[in-house]
């Protein structure tokens, strides 16, 4: 780190390299590829620091919904800002985040709602119909996820577990938990003459083959609905989901539905799931559910999930 002694006399991205450590990034790139200095985001559009208009058809990672600067947005967290800024939820609510939840629940048609902050739980659906086994958490024997190929859920430890991205799983693997991963319904993978509905049920079939085995040492399924989307945009059929589901009720497998890039409208529905007729017992959004203004990401699960946490012991 160099001391700047004056800042108008160096350049934003020299200092942005010196004093910013870009994520997803190789530093070392920006020696032949230059970094983009932003001032300013309209609609779709962003402005370097000689105006020169860049579309965002990245959408700043898939969070910016309602275009940059957008009037309704500012004006709303303007009068936010003037009532409060945050509050602990624990001990405490407010109208906004009634509202959403609300809203959220009304949206899935009540078959989901109770919104949390995201925290990973590992009780299978068995343990969790007793309740008595979480009152006994040293007896019960540690469950594991089962995770799609080329899936991503995050960088976060847990979550990194269940990313299935070479990179990563080589670099970190020493510190993550173990989970199943199988065969991504990719539509892509059809030979000829096949349809995105027969990779459906190939890619179910493998899954089928785990649970049969497996099914008593398994928390959970996670799956990114309809779209792999840091797969490089691997859509597949509904049809795997629908598969999925009716998989995890026979071997009390939970399902989560990680609607963090899909959510919120990507897809066409608010949710994903929605094009699928099926629901998950858990389903995530962030990105852009703030439309990428603030950092906010949430869970939604079912009444049965939350009655069983629903207790006397923290
Ligand atoms: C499907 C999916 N899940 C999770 C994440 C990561 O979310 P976060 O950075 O909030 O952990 C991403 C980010 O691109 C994503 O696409």
């Amino acid at each position: 780190m160099k001391l700047i002694s004056d800042p108008n006399q160096t350049s934003l991205i020299d200092r942005s390299l010196d004093a910013v450590w870009h994520p997803c990034t190789q530093m070392k790139h920006h020696e032949s590829l230059p970094l983009i200095a932003i001032t300013r985001g309209k609609g779709a559009w962003l402005f370097d620091d000689k105006e020169n208009a860049l579309l965002d058809c990245i959408s700043s990672w898939w969070t910016n919904l309602f275009g940059h600067s957008n009037p309704r947005i500012n004006q709303a967290i303007t009068n936010q800002l003037e009532k409060i800024e945050h509050v602990m939820l624990a001990g405490f609510t407010h109208p906004p985040v009634v509202e959403l939840s609300e809203k959220l629940s009304a949206l899935t048609q009540s078959h989901l709602g109770h919104v949390f902050c995201v925290r990973w739980c590992l009780c299978s659906r068995d343990c969790l119909e007793d309740e008595s086994s979480l009152l006994a958490p040293k007896e019960q024997t540690t469950k594991k996820f089962v995770c799609l190929e080329n899936g991503y859920h995050g960088e976060t430890l847990d979550a990194l577990a269940v990313t299935d991205v070479a990179i990563f799983r080589e670099a970190y693997g020493s510190l993550l938990q173990d989970v199943f991963t199988v065969s991504s319904p990719d539509a892509r993978k059809a030979k000829s003459g096949e349809s995105a509905d027969d990779v459906a049920r190939y890619a179910a079939s493998a899954l089928e083959k785990l649970l049969e085995v497996e099914h008593q040492n398994i928390a959970a399924l996670i799956v990114e609905p309809l779209v792999q989307c840091a797969g490089q945009m691997a859509m597949y059929s509904p049809e795997y989901l629908r598969l999925t589901r009716s998989l995890c009720d026979r071997y009390s497998v939970h399902l989560i539905a990680d609607e963090i890039a899909v959510g919120c409208g990507r897809s066409g529905k608010f949710f994903a799931c929605e094009h699928t007729g099926i629901w998950p017992d858990f389903l995530t959004l962030s990105k852009g559910i703030s439309g990428g203004y603030l950092p906010l990401s949430l869970c939604m699960t079912t009444d049965k999930i939350y009655r069983i946490f629903y207790g006397d012991q923290m």
